[in-house]
């Protein structure tokens, strides 16, 4: 039996024996492009050269594609762990061969066809093939040169039509499309094949019978209109799921019973003493019938989503509040929770799982075992975080359904169970599930509406509307940016977007010295420059590879001759706090360590920073030492040592730096400076000298086993230094300009601290003379000692000042003390124990009652209250009216 890696292999060895060239996996992570988070197909690392904005070189390639359909077009995430044929996943390997402008529909058809039989000698009596059968909406026809070439290796009952949804293959909403042949396997018992024909059960979620490769053949793009446009060239795109492939070939009966699942499968019943029974789902949502179902469906949900999770770390996305950070969160919950509710998981134990994942995958994915700790400490303070939120929901929970209780409802209100999802990360059904078993069921109805509302305040706050791009000139842009900052240009094509009813316009020129956002640095500012006008650039943004200007209003001729200017003061300010970076990432090596890793940066024109893998707070000891180091690096003046088109392993072989989870091209960029070497896109000082000097602001954390820098440099600095000056001065003054000012503060400290204890003393001893002075003036009523006085003393020494009195007076005592302290008043009644308990007085009560006569409130305890209030002539009046309460 073939294992999952050596199918791999063979995939790409068959593809590589047909001129294919092997290529690496894009990163899971889509950096740099608006209309996508995650790769969802293996075609997105090549949304460029299928729109014809790169040339395509080399034509033919293959790889195994880390794909994640979580969000958007594609996903996949509810239906994991609980689909009929346990064949979706998050988190998959998708297996491709690529044709640009070289082979099309019959190469690719023929390839597939002796990959699958010749090589994996699969039976091609159990292959079906499906063809687009056309659409009329669209104005297509059916795919009958498709069916063709199908035709020369299958019967006419094995290649089945299909529809737009099955065999119209689209990206997104935009972007590259076109007819697709899907091949699909019948793996039934023959008998079975034997009553129903295999063409009957295409795409119809039979577990037995289902699709492992598409063939897209990429003809048109989608533009905003909806409409097709016809692609330049023809691209062949092919997408089978490996995991599927494994499953067939290693004759499983799902997905999760392949060597690509069972070790992780193994250690979560190790770890969490339950078994897994490789029972399929039932139930009208495949969410399980029995307690072994939904055992094994929380099993799936954890070994699924613990790959996605890992490896979106490992290329950089740490889970966060925000954007795809937020998507990778969800994903952990969804499993914390299965684990948590199904597996009894109360504790994290997802990330122990990572050592495992990291034996199996690793050969095939080094940057699992490159950033084997970092996923573990991340994934675990993730689960930390959310199994206490997780219990305050609960509470919260508990607290609902007793309220349902003491009011005899049986039913969770609609908006209670949403904000336990909006909160507390809650699903529906898991509340529902709580309530159930509590006997409470829960207004799904009202759910939906609350879901609904928020998502359209979502949807208003993030609509924004892109028009389709309007072309004025043929041809591709050229970046000149590494070496002008002024150039000569013209527009190419131009689209409007619509953000919140603010209206732009993005505009893609020729040549262009602007630098488009990207690799953590901000885009530059500017201005288009013709004959009669002027128009501000107000950013710049990269997409597909090209910088996209953004302008707030349209130049009235479009086509004049322009020049691009960039502001070069901001420009010259972002490119000395980028080459600054360097030199931080260089110094942090050499203090901290070669486990730094950077996990992300910021570089705009004032400030900088710095994220990067370390287990630990760095020391203020350690900042210094950094800092040192790159101011040193700085007044080397070491000049910028650029070069470009470096085929990638040569840039290697120089020691640069490579980021995990960055695509890089065939071709890379690599940045020198002094001893630092990096592959790099962008812009950067001409000489380490121009940075002028370097200071960090802050050390922070950013997650677990990631650290962050705030850095300064340049004139940045020298405002933070005067900043401090001005501080020093302002002290200084306020000590008289003492010449040395940190002894003169200690000295004031020391003699503050003196000054308090004498008073505190002093304060001691008039309570001590004023106990005294009461307690010889004490009158006698039907046999209870009544102590009252009214005096200019603080409530602190009031409250001393009556205890002190039933120390010395513990029986048939009344004591009440009106305070007046900086105008306002206060009162204290203080009774003996035998008042309490035998004439049955209440000092919190007679208070409340006598605080009316100083406009003020208050209370305690039986024996000691004490109120406050607003009225000090009242003061004389309300120790009285206390003495007449008291009815003695
Ligand atoms: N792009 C095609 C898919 O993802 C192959 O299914």
């Amino acid at each position: 039996m073939m294992t999952a890696n050596e199918i791999r292999d063979s995939y790409l060895k068959f593809f590589e024996s047909k001129g294919h060239v092997i290529v690496p996996s894009a990163p899971i992570v889509v950096k740099d492009d608006p209309t996508l988070m995650f790769t969802n197909a293996g075609m997105n690392q090549w949304k460029d050269i299928i729109l014809g904005t790169k040339e395509p070189d080399p034509r033919r390639r293959t790889d195994s594609q880390k794909c994640l359909r979580v969000s958007g077009k594609h996903n996949d995430l509810e239906e994991v762990g609980r689909d009929s044929a346990l064949s979706h996943h998050t988190m998959f390997e998708m297996l491709g061969n690529w044709s640009f402008g070289d082979y099309f529909k019959e190469g690719a058809i023929d390839y597939a066809y002796e990959y699958l039989v010749d090589v994996l000698h699969l039976d091609p009596k159990d292959l079906y093939v499906t063809v687009f059968e056309g659409d009329a909406s669209e104005n297509l026809g059916r795919d009958d040169e498709a069916a063709g070439y199908w035709a020369k290796h299958f019967p006419k009952n094995h290649i089945v039509n299909g529809n737009k949804h099955d065999n119209f293959w689209e990206m997104g909403d935009t972007g590259p499309c076109g007819p697709c042949s899907e091949i699909h396997i019948d793996f039934r018992p023959e008998e079975e094949k034997a009553k129903v024909p295999g063409e009957e059960l295409v795409n119809k979620d039979h577990p037995q019978v289902i699709e492992i490769w598409n063939i897209v053949f990429m003809q048109y793009n989608r533009k905003a209109d909806g409409s097709l446009e016809p692609l330049k060239m023809h691209v062949i795109d092919t997408g089978m799921g490996f995991e599927r492939l494994v499953r067939l070939m290693q004759g499983k009966s799902s997905n999760y019973d392949t060597d690509i699942f069972t070790s992780i499968i193994t250690e979560i019943e190790n770890l969490s003493g339950k078994k897994y029974s490789h029972t399929f789902p039932e139930g009208p949502n495949g969410e399980g019938t029995n307690a072994e179902q939904k055992v094994d469906i929380a099993i799936r949900v954890v070994a699924d989503h613990l790959r996605a999770v890992a490896f979106s770390i490992a290329d950089g996305q740490l889970p966060s509040n925000a954007k795809a950070g937020y998507v990778i969160r969800r994903i952990l919950r969804r499993a914390v929770r299965y684990a948590y509710t199904f597996l009894d998981q109360k504790a994290p134990f997802m990330y122990k799982l990572v050592p495992v994942l990291v034996h199996e995958m690793g050969g095939a994915y080094p940057e699992l075992p490159a950033q084997q700790e970092l996923i573990s400490r991340v994934i675990k303070e993730e689960e930390d975080s959310f199994l206490r939120t997780l219990e305050k929901g609960i509470q919260l929970l508990n607290g609902d359904m007793d309220e349902l209780k003491k009011n005899a409802k049986t039913q969770l209100d609609g908006e209670k169970a949403f904000r336990l999802f909006d909160t507390y990360g809650f699903p529906l059904d898991l509340t529902e599930l709580i309530c159930g078993e509590n006997g409470f069921t829960v207004d799904e109805e009202g759910f939906d509406r609350e879901m609904a509302k928020q998502k359209a305040r979502a949807r208003n706050a993030a609509a924004v509307e892109n028009g389709d791009w309007v072309e004025i000139k043929n041809g591709e842009q050229e970046f000149v940016g590494y070496d002008y900052t002024e150039y000569e240009c013209h527009i190419l094509r131009y689209r409007k977007v619509t953000q919140k009813k603010n209206t732009f316009y993005e505009v893609v020129l020729d040549h262009t010295p602007f630098y488009g956002e990207m690799g953590g640095q901000v885009g530059d500012q500017g201005s288009l420059v013709s004959e009669n006008e002027t128009v501000d650039v107000i950013d710049t943004k990269r997409e597909n590879n090209q910088s996209v200007h953004i302008i707030k209003k349209l130049p009235q001729n479009i086509e004049a001759d322009f020049m691009a200017c960039v502001d070069t003061d901001k420009r010259n300010a972002s490119a000395a706090n980028h080459t600054a970076t360097h030199l931080l990432d260089y110094a942090l090596k050499q203090v901290l360590g070669g486990h730094v890793e950077q996990k992300g940066s910021f570089v705009s024109p004032t400030t900088l920073r710095f994220d990067f893998s370390h287990f630990q707070k760095v020391t203020d000891e350690e900042l210094r030492q950094v800092e040192r180091l790159v101011n040193k690096m700085i007044r080397e003046d070491y000049a910028l040592d650029e070069h470009r088109n470096v085929p990638i392993e040569e840039a290697k072989e120089l020691g640069a730096i490579a980021l995990f989870g960055e695509k890089y091209g065939d071709k890379v960029r690599v940045v020198r400076f002094g001893p630092t070497c990096e592959f790099c896109g962008g812009i950067h000082a001409t000489s380490t000298g121009r940075i002028g000097f370097f200071k960090i602001l802050g050390e922070s954390s950013v997650a677990a086993g990631v650290r962050r820098i705030d850095a300064i440099t340049g004139d940045q600095c020298e405002e933070a230094i005067y900043q401090v000056e001005d501080t020093l001065k302002a002290i200084r003054a306020l000590f008289n300009n003492a010449k040395d000012l940190k002894a003169t503060i200690a000295k004031h400290i020391e003699e503050n601290a003196a000054m308090k204890k004498s008073i505190e003393s002093f304060r001691q001893q008039a309570v001590e003379r004023t106990v005294k002075k009461l307690v010889e003036n004490t009158i006698n009523v039907n046999g209870t000692t009544v102590v009252k006085a009214t005096l200019p003393i603080d409530p602190a020494s009031a409250k001393d000042i009556v205890f002190k009195v039933r120390e010395k007076i513990s029986s048939n005592l009344l004591c009440v003390l009106g305070t007046v302290h900086e105008g306002r008043p206060a009162l204290s009644v203080m009774l003996s124990d035998d008042m309490v308990s035998e004439h049955e007085l209440n000092a919190g009560k007679m208070i409340r009652e006598a605080a009316k006569l100083i406009q003020g409130g208050g209370g305690g305890q039986p024996h000691y209250a004490q109120a406050g209030g607003k009225n000090a002539d009242g003061i004389s009046a309300a120790v009285d009216k206390v003495i007449e309460l008291a009815n003695l």
